[in-house]
């Protein structure tokens, strides 16, 4: 009696643990000569591939001829199989099924056990990989071929023209600048991202650490007639960062405000001390913004909110939600850059945990603004 109990709670038992498992797992079972169908399928299975009612064939819930084939001829042999397949949906995810023969206590009826595997991040993280090696090496590729193309034309052509031979050299120091940065900025990432989940400690004077970013991008704001106005702004305390980092962000963010205004215009620099993430998130103007990272707790937490505001040709809407990703520029814009710039701001602030969102729209100028936790004053 005692043995049958203990039996049947451990047989409840594994029923329960199957229903709850997060990945789809479904019996599937058929006699010679007839189409399989759906005996068992577990919570996640029902809501993944909508099996109603056990009985129901099982291309009904699978429908990828793939897919039915390599189960319909496992179950034929009484073997396993393993196959990969996609569903389309608002979101297509990929799956792939593993296939394991059961020995049915009932004659001539054939069980197999099809567990499914979502492989839908793991293919995006590949892809995310492979996409940023072919964007890395291809923007290296680039600059490289360029100067063995004129180190080649130094050898020959232009071995005895003095002329050529100077303006091409100038060339070549431009793309190895170029090459320098590339690499300077894909380490910079690497090493922000390594960090990302430590937050920093520090304590920045964010009004300092402006007007010193200011003052070293003086030569490159004089060279295109653009001024930086750096807005005063009282009350403003410091936030909790790591200097460095945050020289990064401002870096980046004016440099682009500079390269975007056109001769003689403005570039300005604000700084808002504000008590919550609804205050931080607040539209700065009048137009489309959009966030381009939030910070997922702090919604009581005091902020700093730095805003670079300029008067170029402004971002386009499709564009907006991408600007951060790596290498992304706006086509048909000449940025000189290599799209890693606005990457490297967001996850400088995204290890801050703070806040960045563009305000943008064609003809209106950018107002790229980063809100970051202001430091509790010490007393
Ligand atoms: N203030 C701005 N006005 C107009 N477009 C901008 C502005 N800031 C960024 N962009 C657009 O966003 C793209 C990505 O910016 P990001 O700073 O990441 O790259 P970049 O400036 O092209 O290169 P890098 O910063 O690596 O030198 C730019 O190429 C440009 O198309
Ligand atoms: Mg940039």
């Amino acid at each position: 009696m005692s043995e049958v109990v203990e039996k049947n709670g451990a047989g409840t038992a594994a029923q329960l643990i199957l229903e709850l498992l997060p990945e789809p797992v479904i019996l599937v079972q058929g006699r010679e000569g007839e189409a399989p169908e759906i005996a068992y399928g577990n919570q996640a299975a029902r809501e993944v591939f909508r099996i109603e009612l056990a009985g129901a064939p099982l291309g009904a819930a699978l429908r990828r001829p793939e897919v039915l084939e390599a189960i319909e001829g496992a179950l034929e042999v009484g073997g396993s199989a393993e196959v990969a397949f996609e569903t389309i949906g608002v979101q297509p995810r990929f799956w792939r099924a593993f296939a394991r023969p059961l020995v049915s206590e009932v004659r001539g009826l054939r069980q197999l056990v099809v567990m499914l595997r979502d492989e839908t991040d793991a293919r995006r993280t590949e892809r995310m990989r492979a996409d940023f090696l072919a964007n890395a090496s291809h923007e290296l590729r680039t600059p490289l071929a360029s100067l063995a193309g004129f180190v080649e034309t130094l050898r020959t052509h232009a071995k005895d023209d003095p002329e050529a031979r100077d303006k091409f050299l100038g060339i070549m120091a431009q793309q190895a600048t170029r090459m320098a940065r590339l690499v300077d900025d894909l380490l910079s990432l690497s090493r922000i991202e390594l960090n990302e989940h430590i937050a920093p400690s520090g304590k920045v004077d964010l009004a300092r650490t402006v007007q010193d970013v200011s003052d070293a991008i003086r030569p490159l704001t004089a060279e295109r007639q653009v001024t930086i106005a750096i807005e005063p702004s009282p009350g403003v305390g410091s936030v909790t960062g790591d200097r460095d980092q945050l020289v990064q962000v401002i870096q980046n963010l004016v440099d682009n405000a500079v390269k975007y205004t056109p001769p003689g215009g403005k570039v300005s620099v604000t700084l808002q001390a504000v008590a919550n993430l609804e205050g931080a998130r607040a539209p700065s103007r009048a137009g489309f913004g959009l966030s381009l990272l939030s910070p997922d707790t702090g919604e009581a937490q005091a902020y700093v909110v730095l805003r670079v505001t300029d008067a170029g040709p402004g971002i386009a809407r499709q564009h907006l939600p991408r600007l951060s990703e790596r290498f992304y520029r706006v086509e048909g814009q000449r940025s000189g850059g290599t799209g890693l710039g606005l990457a490297i701001v967001k996850h400088v602030v995204n290890r801050h945990r703070g806040g960045l969102t563009v305000e943008s729209a064609e003809g209106e100028g950018s107002t790229f603004s980063v809100y970051l936790p202001a430091a509790v004053p010490s007393s």
